[in-house]
This record gives structure tokens, sequence and C-alpha cells, in this order.
């Protein structure tokens, strides 16, 4: 089935909101790690490996529609941050701007009745939920740990933990 133009557009906008999260978290780790937040530099650079694959994903899928997908340019993410706690909040925020454009399609897609696009966009709104929930939880630890240095040391520890091998998402 062909998919419908307003969604090609939107596909192919979802391409550069995943290479700007990318970016944007290549920024944050570069920064964690000039700052000593070790643990935070890891975590940030697997966001963004992660976020390559889903952008790679949605390349691909658009492909394989035999659509040419448009790869997109770079934009420049912040060089410095405030904090740690303030990272996690923008990420938040943009990840919430992320699940609001996946919606978006599969709502065109429901439209359409392209019943293809919304399988492929399936994995893409449970992924959002995991990462909301994600960075909720980040940020509950702020309120719950608190913010002086040895709290910050503590969260910066635990976002190592957190930070994953992308491989098993690479697939698909
Ligand atoms: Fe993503
Ligand atoms: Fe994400």
């Amino acid at each position: 089935m062909k998919i419908s133009g307003p969604l090609v557009k939107a596909l192919n906008n979802q391409i550069a909101m995943e290479a700007n999260a990318a970016n944007a978290y290549l920024s944050a780790a570069s920064w964690c790690d000039i700052t000593g937040y070790d643990g935070a530099a890891k975590f940030f650079h697997s966001q963004a490996q992660e976020e390559h694959q889903h952008m790679l994903k949605f390349v691909n899928f658009v492909n394989g529609q035999c659509l040419g997908a448009i790869i997109p340019g770079v934009k420049q993410p912040p060089k410095t941050y405030k904090s740690l706690e303030s990272i996690c909040k923008t990420a938040l925020s943009n990840e919430q701007a992320v699940t609001k454009s996946i919606n978006h399609m599969v709502d065109l897609a429901q439209k359409d009745k392209d019943h293809n696009t919304i399988t492929f966009l399936q994995y893409f709104v449970n992924e959002q939920i995991e990462e909301e929930q994600q960075f909720e939880d980040i940020l509950q630890k702020f309120n719950l740990i608190g913010r002086d240095k040895l709290a910050i040391y503590e969260i910066d520890k635990l976002l190592g933990g957190l930070a994953n091998t992308p491989a098993s998402d690479v697939q698909n």
C-alpha cells in the first residue's frame, strides 16, 4: 500500500527528530564527560546510540517503501548545561515531544487504514512509554536523594548503571 503524502512527510520529519535527539544526548554525554560525571556520560552515550538506531529504523522503513528517506542536516545542540538535573528535565520534555510526534503519525496511519505503518510505529509507541518513564524516575531521584555533591555522586553512579548496550535495539 502506498503511504499517503502527509505521512511520508511526518516519517521524514521523524528521521530529523531522532537525529536531533541523538545529537542532544551526545552533547549531554560530552558535557558530563568533561564535568566528571562518568556514569551519566556513559548513560547519555548509550541514549545517543539508541536514538541513532531509531533514526535508522525510520530511514530503512521509508526506503523499504521505495520512498527516498531524507537525511537531515546537523543541528547544533547546547554546549553547556546548568546541571545534571536540568539535562534530565530537558530530556524528558524532548521525549514528550517525540511521543506526541509518534502518536500523530499513528493517527495519520489509522485515518489512512495503513496497517503496515501502524504495525511499524507500534515499536515506537512502546519505546516512548519506557523513555518517558525512565526520565521521570531519574528526576524523582533528585527529590529523593537530594542535590548536594554526595547526592549527585550517587545519582551519577545510578545513571551509569542504566547505560545499556543498544545492540538488542539494532535489528528491525
Ligand atoms: Fe527515539
Ligand atoms: Fe528517546
